[in-house]
């Protein structure tokens, strides 16, 4: 998997739809405070760090990711938004130990799948100041499956098998306990493509679930994809659906 995120790193931010209403809950959930150390482990090329950035007042942001390549976008992709200087840390985050109470915030969009759950709660637990908090933004499983891709590109949604469902995060044991019981907060945006730039997408592995699969069976899936795209949606240009997304929040009742 990581092989896969050296080779869309310098493509990925352009790939993916990145919508601001998490960050504005986020600013709203962190409110007035003067300053933020916030850290946003497996940031990848930068997206969400970029408009954390810009619209968390006093926000001072680390970037963390595993793999060199998104961080070396990432931090290519705030320079080219005026953005320097930004410290970064590397490496794996289960290898990872980062200094008590030494963030106010951490984040982590898209991500958590790519970790075990309790391993990076309890992280960051530590890694808090008494008032602070955890974002964690995803889709669950469920989404995922009613998805434009779950719903029509052959074995998307069980392929995926990362995803957690509700019930799981619920049963999530926030980093022992200390962070509490999660706030889950649901999202729905409504997108529209055309057939071939949802192929692109694909082709271009835009969800690291296209690397599980084979370059053949991609290109079947493909095919298999674009027939059902056509019986479903009679203008291939106007292909609308849903997408739906979870920000899980610990440390705001609790606190
Ligand atoms: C789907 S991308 C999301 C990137 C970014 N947060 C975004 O929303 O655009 C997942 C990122 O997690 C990173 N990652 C995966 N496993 C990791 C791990 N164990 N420790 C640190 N980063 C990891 C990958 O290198 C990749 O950049």
């Amino acid at each position: 998997m990581d092989r896969h995120f050296s080779e869309v790193a310098g493509a990925y931010n352009a790939l993916r739809t990145t919508d601001i209403e998490p960050i504005l809950l986020i600013r709203d959930t962190l409110g007035r405070r003067g300053s933020v150390r916030g850290i946003d482990v497996a940031c990848g090329g930068g997206r969400y760090s970029q408009l954390l950035l810009e619209h968390v007042p006093g926000l001072a942001l680390t970037l963390h990711d595993q793999n060199d390549a998104m961080l070396s976008e990432a931090t290519r992709y705030l320079a080219e938004h005026g953005i320097e200087d930004v410290p970064t840390v590397e490496g794996d985050i289960a290898d990872l130990e980062f200094p008590d109470a030494a963030f106010d915030a951490v984040f982590t969009f898209n991500a958590i799948h790519h970790f075990d759950p309790s391993m990076f709660l309890a992280k960051a637990a530590r890694a808090l100041s008494g008032d602070g908090r955890v974002f964690i933004y995803t889709r669950l499983r469920e989404q995922n499956a009613r998805s434009v891709w779950g719903q029509l590109f052959p074995s998307f949604a069980e392929r995926e098998d990362r995803l957690y469902e509700l019930a799981e995060v619920e049963s999530w044991d926030g980093g022992s306990g200390s962070l509490g019981k999660p706030e889950i907060v649901q999202f729905e945006f409504q997108r529209r493509a055309t057939l071939s730039e949802l192929i692109h997408q694909a082709r271009s592995r835009h969800y690291s679930t296209f690397s599980l699969y084979s370059p053949a069976e991609l290109e079947q899936a493909l095919a298999e994809f674009e027939r059902a795209v056509r019986e479903r949606f009679p203008d291939v240009d106007a292909i609308e659906w849903t997408d739906e997304n979870v920000m899980i929040v610990y440390g705001s009742a609790a606190r």
